[in-house]
């Protein structure tokens, strides 16, 4: 059993519950489909939902480059840049727009379920814009530790924000599980050694510990249960060490 009365996942015990926002928290996923998509119709291509999914998770630049090799595009730096500005411009306007009713379903009592069991929270987004979309949603006060674009310099799958938040946390990887929609974050939670769990289609997310539709499926209770019968094979085996994987 662990501390807060849980019975422990295999892999360690669990004490800390890090969240993608986008697409997991919050319902903002569609609105970068959409901004990308505007931006593709610009620069006069098709740009689709499924080609969407190559850039869910990863950063605003990286996801510029695939957008742009979808299109069968090259261009300058500057050029980059502007664009990446002009989406981010065209995102932030339905991103104003939001009211808390657009945190996903169940995913604020899923946060404050955590917190009342004593788990360690943390948010793990390779946003620039988290925590603008946190404070709009009165999301802020339910976390420990909040890691964003700003302060990683790889996106996933890089492990980099999973290991920064958990080195924030004062706690090990092993004892950390991973909450994402995006292919990207769930590799970037397998390199860091983490258990995850996959918010979406389980036909996407095919590397997760544990799929569910959204957070209004699961409760902390039964997530731990669930864990506790994991096969062995499903445990993360590449554990980096705490100390030296974590960047500064
Ligand atoms: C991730 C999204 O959370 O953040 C990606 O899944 C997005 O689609 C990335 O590109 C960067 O977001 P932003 O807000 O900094 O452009
Ligand atoms: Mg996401």
């Amino acid at each position: 059993m662990s501390a807060h009365g849980l019975p422990a996942p295999k892999g360690g015990t669990l004490t800390g519950c890090l969240f993608d926002l986008d697409g997991v928290l919050v319902d903002t996923a569609k609105y970068h489909y959409l901004a990308w998509r505007e931006i593709a119709g610009e620069l006069g291509f098709a740009f689709t939902e499924k080609d969407n999914e190559r850039l869910k998770g990863v950063s605003r630049m990286r996801s510029l480059d695939i957008l742009l090799e979808i299109g069968g595009l090259s261009m300058d730096g500057g050029a980059k840049a502007r664009l990446a500005e002009r989406k981010n411009a065209v995102y932030l306007q339905y991103v104003l727009k939001m009211r808390p009713n657009e945190v996903l379903p169940g995913a604020r009592e899923f946060l404050a379920d955590c917190r009342s069991r004593g788990l360690k929270v943390a948010l793990v987004s390779a946003s620039k814009n988290a925590t603008k979309i946190l404070d709009l949603l009165g999301l802020t006060s339910l976390f420990d530790v909040i890691v964003d674009g700003n302060q990683v310099a790889e996106a996933k799958p890089d492990p980099e924000v999973f290991l920064t938040a958990a080195r924030a946390l004062g706690l090990h990887p092993r004892n950390c599980i991973v909450f994402e929609d995006a292919e990207a974050g769930i590799e970037g939670a397998i390199a860091a050694g983490m258990v995850s769990v996959g918010v979406g289609s389980s036909a996407i997310l095919k590397k997760a510990n544990i799929v569910v539709a959204g957070l209004r499926d699961l409760s902390v209770k039964a997530l731990v249960e669930t864990l506790e019968h994991l096969p062995d094979r499903h445990v993360p085996a590449a554990t980096p060490t705490f100390n030296s994987a974590a960047k500064p």
